[in-house]
């Protein structure tokens, strides 16, 4: 289990949304383009809510998930009036096991939130989850960290710009299929004065096949390992990719 704490959800609101705007529009025509009937959408570890609000302004209606409180409640300030207008929510779930009221049209997950889960049995248990939240036809497009990708976990980075102090120590533990990065730092406040944080995040590395074998099993159809530049169109070599963006139909 990885809620973000109350600090790193602070920081993450401030410093994390340019994934978000970096893959809304890739999305949007991705998911334009397969004719949307009501424009129904999951956003599954939602974290603070920039993508969810990204498609709420472009008239989606969005359901936010996550597990941390702290995030949450930034997604809900971030959009209150979409909230008040009754086209988001966002509620607290583990994943793994979560429910819907109404099943959606289309499902994402971002920024590498389900190489958090520990398991392949809790993937599995979240995909067969979104598969039930999902209307008969509908799409489940997320991302994930490559076991490659992983690799480049092992190691320690550091920066400081903009007012804002940054250190990465990561380490990849191929025994254990797991990486882990501690991130810590400061965030300079308009007193002059710092702002200390950190969070331990790990990402399970997860097999492109036993992703593509779990979905299947999960009940989707089609399932495409695809690039962000061209969604939708099979990569020739997932598992050299660093990132993996991954489509499946219910
Ligand atoms: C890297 S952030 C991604 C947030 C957002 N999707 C984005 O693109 O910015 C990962 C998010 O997954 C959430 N998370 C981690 N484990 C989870 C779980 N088991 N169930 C639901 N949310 C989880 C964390 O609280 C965090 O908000």
């Amino acid at each position: 289990m990885q809620a973000y704490g109350p600090s790193f959800a602070k920081i993450y609101n401030l410093r994390w949304n340019p994934f978000s705007d970096t893959v809304f529009p890739r999305f949007q025509e991705y998911f334009e383009g397969r004719l949307p009937k009501k424009r129904t959408l999951l956003d599954l570890c939602c974290g603070t809510g920039r993508l969810s609000s990204l498609f709420l302004n472009a008239g989606w209606t969005v359901t936010g998930v996550d597990l941390s409180p702290d995030m949450l409640e930034h997604a809900r300030v971030n959009n209150r009036e979409h909230i008040e207008n009754g086209s988001a929510q966002f509620f607290q779930a583990n994943a793994r096991d979560f429910a819907l009221r109404k099943p959606v049209e289309f499902a994402i997950s971002t920024y590498d939130a389900l190489n958090h889960l520990e398991s392949d049995e809790d993937l599995l248990s979240c995909f067969c989850c979104v598969h039930r939240s999902l209307k008969e036809g509908g799409t489940f497009l997320f991302d994930l960290n490559t076991p490659y990708g992983l690799q480049n976990w092992n190691n320690v980075s550091i920066s400081d710009r903009d007012g804002f102090f940054l250190i990465h120590r990561g380490f990849y533990d191929e025994s254990k299929h797991r990486a882990t990065t501690k991130i810590e730092g400061f965030l300079k406040l308009e007193s002059g004065l710092y702002e200390r944080f950190g969070e331990i995040v790990s990402n399970t590395a997860f097999r492109n096949d036993k992703v593509g074998e779990m979905l299947r099993e999960a009940g989707f159809r089609n399932v495409i390992f695809s690039r962000l530049q061209s969604l939708g169109t099979p990569c020739e070599d997932p598992d050299h990719e660093i990132r993996i963006f991954i489509i499946a139909e219910k």
